[in-house]
């Protein structure tokens, strides 16, 4: 199918990686994208829509994009996504792709609460996957996972595996695991690509992110001065990527080159910093002396008690919060990335290095304060918005002209090829597990 007559349905698109996800489409094909998010009706779906696109692209963004994109309200957690019938039936006949990356990724939920949005939300969209498909022109049904679908494995997660019985640090990590496993029973039926991200940082050459999460949290009790030590060895790995580099990669896994039946993880892998990498820079970007970091036997039983017996009174607020984190630092993940590397490194995509990509994003965390400062927020977004309307205008005059969509502007320096296996040792092929 020539990509001018794709129509890609994408969930997620008010989130961190979403609105980035949305930027490529425009940018990297010539595909109409049709916005599912929460919202009592189209019209306000469409609102929050021309917010994303504000925010993305300045004012004037959506006749910037002249029609390619539009909003329905939808919501996960409600059968056929609370759509009628009469939508529905025409986002099934006009449907080439859907991806898939509407979640919660709180850490905090309740198993069945989490179950309710990553799990039986990605069935309602598997639902409508499978109606595409039969009766419409569905080409791929791509789902954002996450690399910590791993959860506590004690070697690299490859990317084919799935259950080996880790164990998860949380219920997000095992809802997503539960929407994999639920995906590889029906990859004999449908055509279906899952990406996994590893830790999502802000983007490569600005920094700028609009969510504050993850990594972010201990940085910024670290930039408080609230901790200033750390419960993880030095050699900790911390795998981290820019929402540039993920969203350019779910892009080309889902619409433009991956395969069917295939799980890329967009992560640095083998690449990937070290804590005391992390914190040496974070002490340069602070103005403060590097954290301690440290790891004994003794951490893995003292320090979850202590979080629960010693953070009261003025430290109960931050207790909640060190008891999610906890669990990152006492159990290192390690990610392969062959079929993501082999996919993008063909196309010139690489991820920046890895000491490139933390200057720009802890320079912004700290100009923003942790996006407690709007004023600032708001000029690095203005100045984001006039970069990428030169971008999209470029990629737009390129597309009249009828030239292929611009696959291969490399993101970074650095080529992620040539990445070594290791010894698999007794692991079972995820497929085996799941009935097909
Ligand atoms: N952030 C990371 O570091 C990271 C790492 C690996 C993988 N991922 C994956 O990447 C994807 C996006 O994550 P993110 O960080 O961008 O998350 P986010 O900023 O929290 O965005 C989540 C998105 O999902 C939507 N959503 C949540 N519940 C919904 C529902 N019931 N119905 C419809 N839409 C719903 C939200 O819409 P509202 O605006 O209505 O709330 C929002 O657009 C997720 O699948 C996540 O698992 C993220």
């Amino acid at each position: 199918m020539a990509d001018d007559q794709q129509c890609i349905v994408l969930t997620g698109v008010t989130g961190f990686l979403g609105r980035e996800v949305l930027f490529e489409l425009l940018t990297h094909t010539r595909a109409t994208v049709v916005c599912v998010s929460r919202a009592s009706s189209d019209d306000a779906a469409q609102q929050r829509l021309d917010q994303v696109l504000t925010r993305l692209l300045g004012a004037g963004a959506r006749e910037l994009v002249d029609g390619r994109v539009t909003a329905v309200a939808g919501d996960l957690t409600e059968p056929d996504l609370g759509l009628g019938a009469r939508a529905l039936r025409q986002l099934v006949a006009r449907t080439s792709h859907i991806v898939h990356g509407a979640a919660s990724v709180r850490f905090d939920l309740s198993l069945e609460e989490a179950r309710r949005i990553n799990l039986d939300g990605t069935l309602t969209m598997l639902e409508l996957a499978r109606r595409c498909f039969a009766e419409g022109r569905l080409e791929r049904f791509g789902y954002i996972s996450t690399a910590f679908v791993g959860g506590r494995y004690p070697e690299p997660f490859r990317e084919d595996d799935l259950d080996l019985d880790q164990g998860f640090r949380n219920t997000y990590e095992r809802s997503k695991f539960e929407a994999e496993l639920l995906l590889r029973t029906q990859m004999r039926r449908l055509p279906i690509t899952v990406v996994r991200p590893s830790i999502i940082v802000g983007h490569s050459q600005t920094g700028v992110t609009t969510g504050f999460n993850v990594i972010y949290w201990p940085l910024r009790m670290y930039a408080d001065r609230i901790f200033r030590w750390a419960p993880a060895s030095p050699r900790h790995p911390v795998d981290l990527v820019p929402v540039d580099y993920v969203a350019r990669g779910v892009v080309e896994a889902i619409v433009a080159g991956g395969e069917a039946g295939r799980t890329y993880t967009l992560a640095a892998g083998e690449h990937a910093q070290e804590a005391h990498q992390v914190a040496d820079m974070a002490a340069d970007v602070f103005e403060i002396s590097p954290p301690l970091l440290f790891s004994t036997p003794l951490d893995r039983w003292a320090l979850p008690l202590l979080s629960y017996g010693l953070f009261v009174g003025p430290w109960a607020r931050y207790a909640s919060a060190y008891r999610q984190y906890l669990p990152y630092f006492l159990h290192p993940s390690r990610f392969e990335t062959r079929n993501a590397s082999a996919l993008l490194a063909s196309r010139g995509i690489e991820p920046p290095a890895p000491t490139e990509l933390l200057q720009p994003v802890l320079e912004f965390a700290r100009a923003t304060n942790f996006g407690r400062n709007a004023a600032v927020i708001r000029r690095r977004e203005k100045r984001d918005a006039a970069r990428r309307r030169t971008a999209l205008a470029r990629a737009l005059r390129r597309q009249q002209r009828g030239g292929d969509a611009p696959a291969g502007a490399a993101t970074s320096q650095r080529e992620l090829t040539g990445r070594a296996g290791r010894a698999r040792g007794s692991r079972r092929p995820a497929e085996a597990m799941v009935a097909g």
